[in-house]
C-alpha cells in the first residue's frame, strides 16, 4: 500500500526541528568551558581529574554513537532523537544538582550520550527527509544550530558570571548565581532539551526507515521520489557494512572526511581560543571578547554555505574554503613565527579561517557523510563515520594542548594547514558532485562503477 507520510510540517520545518539536535550539541560541548574554573575551585580538582572530568562528556558520546548505530534500524529515527532530548534534559538538571564529583562526572557522561544520539541523527534524519533539491541546505541547518548552540552558550555563560556582580538577599540565589553559578550553566540547557523533546513528537518517522525496516511504501511529501524498499537480505546488520568494495570505499571517504573535518583544528580554535590569543600577548579581557566574535563569525558564514550547497555543489564549496582557510593558517603560523602578533593582525586572520570553514568543511563534511552510502546501510555507516569524527575530536583535545606546548604556535598551525591541503587534494580526488541527486542516484553513482 502506498503510505504519504502525514506531515502537517512543511520539510523546513521539520529540518528546522530536526536541527534543535545540532544546538544541544554545540551548547553542551561549549558551556564546560564557561563552568570549568567554579567547578575546579569547588570541587578541588587535579590535573587528572579535571582531565576526566572534561573527557568523560567525550566519552559518552562515543557511547551513544555506538548505541546509536547499533539499536536504530530496530527502533527509528524519531525515537532516539526523543531519547537524545530526554538525556540532555537529564543531564542538565543532574549536573545544576549533582551533590558530588562523581555524580557531575555521570551526568556530563549522559549528556555526552545524547550529543552522541543527535550528531547521527539529526543530520540522518534530514537527509532522509529532503528533496533533493534542498538536502544541502537543509543539512546546513544542522550545522548552523551547532553554532548557534556555541554562540548561546559563550552568551549565557558570560550573562550568568555578570549576575555574580549583583547584591541578593535570598541564599539560594546567591548559592545558584555566585558562589556555585556553575550549576546555573548548566541548567540553562533544560530550555532547549525540553523544546526539542516536544517539538520531535510532532515529526513524521523517516521514509527510508519505513519503507525498509517496516516493509512500508512511501511517497514522500514534497518530492517526487517514491521510496519502497526491501531490506536487501542482511543489509543493515553492522556485519554487511564491510561486505563490499563499493561501501568500503565509501566508508574510506567518510571517515577521511571526518578526521580531516577535526584536524583542520577548528576546535583548537574555537575551544582554546583564548589560550592561542593569550600566547599573543593579547590581554585575557580581549581574548574572551576575541572568542565571541569567532562564534558569531561562524554562524553568519554557515549561511553562505545555506544559499550556495545546492546551487554552486558541495567541491566548489569545500574547494573555496580549504583554500581560505590554508592561507589563513599559513599566515597565522608565519606571524607566530615572525613574532608579530598583534592583536587585530592574529584575530583577522583566525576571522578568516573560522569563515572558510563555515562555508565549507563544517557544513559539506557532515552533509556528505549523510547522503554518500546506500539506503540499506545508511544509518550504520553515518554512525562509523561520526564515531571516527568523535574519535578525531579526543585525539585533537589530547594532542592540541601538546603540540602547542612543544613546538610552539607557529607550527601547530601549520600542521594544520597541512591536514586541510590533504582535504583539498582528498575532495578534489576522491569526492563525487552530489548537488541535485536524489539519493538512489547518489547510491548508484558512488556504488554502481565499483
Ligand atoms: C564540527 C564540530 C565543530 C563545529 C564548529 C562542526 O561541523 O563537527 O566539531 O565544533 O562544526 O562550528
Amino acid at each position: 500500500m502506498l503510505q504519504t507520510t502525514q506531515m502537517k510540517l512543511s520539510n523546513t520545518k521539520i529540518a528546522l526541528i530536526a536541527s534543535i539536535g545540532g544546538l544541544l550539541f554545540g551548547f553542551d560541548t561549549t558551556v564546560i568551558s564557561g563552568a570549568l574554573s567554579g567547578i575546579r575551585t569547588q570541587f578541588e580538582l587535579s590535573v587528572h581529574m579535571e582531565g576526566w572530568f572534561v573527557s568523560s562528556g567525550l566519552l559518552g558520546c562515543i557511547i551513544g554513537v555506538l548505541l546509536t548505530g547499533i539499536i536504530n534500524d530496530k527502533v527509528g529515527r524519531k525515537k532516539i532523537l526523543v531519547v537524545a532530548g530526554l538525556m540532555f534534559l537529564l543531564s542538565a538538571v543532574g549536573c545544576a544538582f549533582a551533590t558530588n564529583f562523581s555524580l557531575l562526572v555521570l551526568f556530563r557522561l549522559i549528556g555526552g550520550v545524547g550529543v552522541g544520539m543527535a550528531s547521527v541523527i539529526s543530520p540522518l534524519y534530514i537527509s532522509e527527509l529532503s528533496p533533493p533539491a534542498q538536502r544541502g541546505r537543509m543539512i546546513s541547518y544542522y550545522q548552523l544550530a551547532i553554532t548557534v548552540g556555541i554562540l548561546l552558550a559563550y552568551f549565557s555563560n558570560a550573562y550568568i558570571n555578570s549576575l555574580g556582580n549583583e547584591v541578593y538577599s535570598s541564599s539560594t540565589a546567591r548559592w545558584l548565581l555566585q558562589t556555585e553559578n556553575w550549576r546555573t550553566m548548566f541548567f540553562v540547557m533544560a530550555i532547549p532539551s525540553i523544546l526539542f523533546t516536544v517539538l520531535i513528537y510532532r515529526l513524521p518517522e523517516s521514509p527510508y526507515w519505513l519503507a525498509l525496516f517496516q516493509n512500508q511504501q512511501i511517497k514522500v511529501q514534497g518530492t517526487a521520489a517514491v521510496v519502497s524498499m526491501k531490506p536487501a537480505g542482511d543489509a543493515g546488520k553492522s556485519s554487511s557494512l564491510f561486505a563490499t568494495k563499493g561501501v568500503k570505499l565509501l566508508l574510506l571517504i567518510g571517515s577521511t572526511l571526518a578526521i580531516l573535518q577535526q584536524f583542520s583544528g577548528i576546535n583548537a580554535i574555537i575551544y582554546y581560543g583564548p589560550v592561542i590569543f593569550e600566547s599573543a600577548g593579547i590581554s585575557k579581557d580581549n581574548s574572551l571578547n576575541f572568542q565571541t566574535f569567532i562564534g558569531a563569525v561562524n554562524l553568519l558564514f554557515t549561511f553562505v554555505a545555506i544559499k550556495n550547497v545546492d546551487s554552486k555543489g558541495r567541491k566548489y564549496l569545500m574547494q573555496v574554503g580549504l583554500i581560505g582557510m590554508i592561507i589563513a593558517l599559513i599566515l597565522c603560523g608565519v606571524i607566530f613565527h615572525f613574532n608579530i602578533t598583534n592583536n587585530y593582525l592574529l584575530l583577522s586572520l583566525i576571522l578568516i579561517y573560522i569563515a572558510c570553514f563555515a562555508l565549507s568543511v563544517g557544513p559539506v563534511t557532515w552533509i556528505l557523510i549523510n547522503e554518500i552510502f546506500p539506503s540499506s546501510i545508511r544509518s550504520k555507516a553515518v554512525s562509523f563515520c561520526t564515531l571516527v569524527l568523535w574519535i578525531a575530536v579526543w585525539i585533537i583535545g589530547q594532542f592540541f594542548p601538546w603540540l602547542l606546548r612543544v613546538a610552539g604556535a607557529g607550527p601547530t598551525f601549520w600542521v594544520f594547514a597541512g591536514f586541510c591541503i590533504i582535504n583539498l587534494i582528498f575532495c578534489k580526488k576522491m569526492v563525487k558532485e552530489t548537488r541535485n541527486k536524489s539519493l538512489e542516484e547518489v547510491e548508484q553513482m558512488f556504488i554502481a562503477p565499483h
